[in-house]
């Protein structure tokens, strides 16, 4: 199923060409979430059994990992959103940069491969467009767990005769660490207590998956998992849950103009910090089943918004909702306190219109401007569905160069826009 490197180069070199100004209205169905589906490949590790997935989303980044686990011994078989993939032998414990460069889930198949093989040689995570993106945590919680490491040639190498139970507070809220060590816990010596986790959905289903794997996990209190690790465990069926993040986009697409569209397949709650603010700014979102209706909003109404861990509003909304702030009437100002350079959608939405001044960690947004398409450059994932959604109402055309970024994280977008009204389309480059 993997693409071809042809298909590879034309989707680095592809363009999204976007003429505004149509209404959407229909139906959107979400895809199942790329942040879940992460490490849920990667605990495919732990064990020698069988995997069923379903609500696979098929984005760049699940494609790269699944190279790498195929690198390291795995076969499966992909037919839709259902995946079949299983690691009866583990070949080798080698993640290679080239299979990894584009896409930082590398780093979770360390904690996995230390577990199941006492080594591991995984490509450091390249340099990420949207600031420092520091594994110290991951790293720290492992050496504690027994692990050695050594950093050679770009690649992290760690070994370990038997990693064990450890009482670790992680420092700061970390995703992917907490998923690595709660991973790696799953099949140590011993109870491992992990204190101070995140609290996102996509660690909780990461932790349905690994107790129907056999894991020992008590996470009564989410943000202290406690895990008597096994000695082995078994292969597991799983429904990846909703994307959150896609649902969000799509939700801020309703509500740019006069729309009305329904959101299908999704879960709502996850997104609450979202509909807060949409709520007070105006919008009109509607619970409608598992999904939200999203109806003509009117004037828009300013916000102050700042990113957060879980359950606070999600760093990976926050260009989205800023190309939505530019159509409030007012002053908006929009905090980013995750990660420290992910406002380089900023300059590209000044581009066709908006007046958005940076000042330190806050966007300053001073609407309503009207858009004018142009050609725009999508920097990283987030960042260029926020270009996107301002083509929507840009009047003329917008190009999104660079739109391989997109495709790393949502599954069909363009198709999905066309289905509800919006003109988008793929271009091809000289
Ligand atoms: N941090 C450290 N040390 C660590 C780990 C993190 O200092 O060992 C810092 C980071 O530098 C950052 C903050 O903690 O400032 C949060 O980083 P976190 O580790 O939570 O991020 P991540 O696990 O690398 C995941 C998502 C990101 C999402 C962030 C925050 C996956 C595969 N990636 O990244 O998703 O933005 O959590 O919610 O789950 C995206 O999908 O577009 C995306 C970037």
């Amino acid at each position: 199923m993997s693409c071809t490197i042809e298909e590879e180069t034309l989707m680095r070199n592809s363009k999204i060409l976007i003429r505004g100004g149509n209404r959407l209205s229909g139906s959107v169905s979400i895809s199942g979430a790329k942040n879940a589906a992460l490490p849920e490949l990667a605990a495919v590790v732990l064990s020698d059994g069988k995997f069923r997935f379903t609500n696979v989303p098929m984005v760049e980044d699940i494609r790269i990992l699944l190279r790498a686990l195929q690198n390291v011994g795995a076969a499966y078989d992909l037919n839709g959103d259902e995946l079949d993939i299983r690691l009866e032998t583990l070949s080798s414990g080698l993640v290679p940069r080239e299979i990894v460069e584009t896409t930082r889930a590398s780093v979770l198949l360390l904690g996995p491969l230390l577990a199941r093989n006492g080594y591991a040689r995984v490509s450091m995570p390249g340099g990420c467009p949207i600031g420092d993106r520091k594994i110290n945590y991951h790293i720290d919680g492992l050496k504690k767990m027994g692990a050695a490491f050594r950093f050679e040639h770009e690649h992290i190498i760690a070994e370990a005769n038997a990693l064990k139970g450890i009482d670790y507070r992680f420092p700061g809220k970390t995703v992917t660490g907490t998923e690595n060590l709660l991973m790696a816990a799953s099949l140590a010596e011993g109870t491992t207590v992990l204190r101070n986790c995140a609290l996102e959905p996509e660690i909780s289903d990461l932790v349905e998956l690994l107790v129907s794997m056999g894991a020992d996990i008590n996470a009564d209190d989410p943000e202290t998992l406690v895990i008597e690790g096994k000695s082995s465990l078994n292969g597991a069926s799983h429904r990846i849950i909703p994307d959150r993040i896609e649902m969000g986009t799509f939700v801020i697409a309703g509500c740019l103009e006069d729309n009305d569209i329904l959101i299908e397949n999704a879960a709502p709650h996850f997104i609450d910090s979202l509909l807060d603010i949409l709520a007070a700014m105006g919008c009109r979102v509607q619970p409608v089943g598992n999904g939200m209706k999203v109806l003509a909003c009117g004037d828009l109404q300013p916000a102050n918004i700042s990113t957060e861990p879980f359950p606070g509003f999600p760093t990976d909304l926050q260009a989205q909702l800023t190309t939505l702030l530019t159509q409030a009437k007012g002053t908006s100002r929009v905090t980013e306190n995750i990660f420290n350079n992910r406002f380089q959608h900023v300059l590209e939405l000044n581009k066709l219109g908006a007046e958005i001044q940076l000042k330190g960690n806050t966007a300053i947004i001073n609407g309503k401007t009207s858009f004018t398409g142009c050609n725009l450059r999508a920097t990283d994932l987030r960042a260029s569905a926020a270009l996107v959604l301002g083509g929507l109402i840009a009047n003329g055309e917008t190009i999104v160069h660079n739109a391989y970024q997109l495709f790393r994280g949502y599954e069909n977008m363009p198709e999905k826009l066309q289905k509800i009204g919006a003109c988008v389309k793929m271009i091809d480059s000289e």
